[in-house]
């Protein structure tokens, strides 16, 4: 039975990180387990000497509340097209197969977004490494899970920057538009804009016309508040041009919608703050402890059980296991979901 398991994270970080990997070390140490971590990614495994660590509950103290994650991680280390330091990219998943070998490690655990995931499934499909996966995302766009850890973190920080702006903005009477991430999903920005009382929250699912936006900004004025707070996602884009792909630019979706309003109302005093890596670095909250907490378990479990090629998901209230090739599914925002239904219902504009 596989009782030497190394773990490693991969992609951007998101909080919650490291309260998964103490999970796993304290649960699987007492079932008997073994874990090393793997530094930064899959790299730990293929440099000489292989940067790995002995993973213990005491080693592991500190960890549940401490944001970002321990072992170091990188979007720029998939072994199947690692990057040769020429320009070009090299195949050197074979070796990620050897060092395990060397190490004695008879399978993965793997935290990682959808880009980790198809990693980790290549690595069992073609070198037949025995893996498990662990959703990761603050952006809460896997299909395959109800809710990733780090996203309610985000969610957090996104009303408390509302509520500080909310203050200025009214003392300054200024509209102020505040980006988030969350790529071309928009959950960050709907759960966080009605947390922190959004006039305005612009999606990637709901593309926006100017005029909308402009009509809200008046409709204000006309009640007597001379300010508003806009939220809009990095992914949000007119709806008279297209999608703007996955290559997004920090701040440029909410420069666009800015310059749109300004056309339409020269004089009003308008500021953008882009919320960037603030809503992804610090502390979990108390939610994201507990659902991250529950996905270490929930691997070992599946470990446990045999159940490699496995993603750990939380559906209807409970931790499963599904194929992990789910992992590679995204979900986007329901336009005429009930949330958004709720938002509107309360007066906030979509801008479409
Ligand atoms: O996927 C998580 C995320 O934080 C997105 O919301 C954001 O678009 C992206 O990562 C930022 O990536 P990086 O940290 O590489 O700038």
């Amino acid at each position: 039975m596989a009782k030497n398991i190394g773990m490693l994270t991969g992609g951007g970080d998101a909080p919650g990180l490291n309260a998964v990997m103490r999970a796993v070390v304290k649960y699987g140490t007492k079932l008997g387990y073994t874990i090393t971590g793997v530094e930064d990614s899959f790299n730990g495994l293929l440099e000489t000497p292989r940067r790995v660590q002995g993973l213990t509950p005491v080693s592991c103290k500190g960890l549940l509340q401490l944001g970002g994650t321990f072992l170091g991680t990188t979007n720029h280390g998939d072994p199947f097209a690692f990057p040769d330091g020429s320009g070009h990219d090299a195949d050197r998943s074979r070796e990620v197969k050897r060092a395990m070998d060397e190490l004695g490690l008879d399978g993965l655990i793997v935290l990682g977004g959808d880009g980790t995931q198809r990693i980790a499934r290549k690595l069992m499909e073609v070198h037949g490494i025995k893996v498990i996966g662990v959703p990761k995302t603050i952006d809460n766009d896997l299909g395959a899970t109800d809710l990733t850890f780090g996203f309610q973190s985000a969610v957090d920080c996104v009303a408390d920057s509302l509520d500080r702006l909310h203050t200025t903005a009214e003392s300054h009477d200024r509209v102020i538009l505040l980006e988030v991430m969350g790529r071309n999903a928009g959950f960050i920005a709907l759960h966080g804009g009605i947390a922190g009382g959004a006039d305005a929250i612009v999606i990637p699912e709901i593309p926006w016309q100017a005029d909308r936006l402009v009509a809200k900004i008046e409709e204000r004025r006309a009640i007597g508040r001379p300010f508003s707070l806009f939220v809009v996602a990095e992914g949000a884009y007119p709806s008279s041009a297209p999608a703007p792909g996955t290559k997004l630019v920090p701040g440029s979706a909410t420069q666009r919608v800015a310059e749109a309003i300004l056309a339409r109302l020269p004089k009003l005093d308008l500021r953008v703050t882009v919320l960037g890596h603030l809503q992804r670095g610090g502390s979990p909250v108390a939610f994201d402890r507990v659902l991250a907490t529950r996905m270490g378990v929930g691997a070992i479990d599946l470990a446990e059980a045999g159940r490699w090629g496995e993603l750990v998901c939380l559906r209807n209230g409970r931790i499963e296991g599904v194929p992990l090739a789910e992992a590679e599914e995204n979900r986007v925002v329901d336009p005429d979901g009930e949330l958004v239904r709720a938002a509107r219902a309360v007066g906030v504009e979509f801008g479409g």
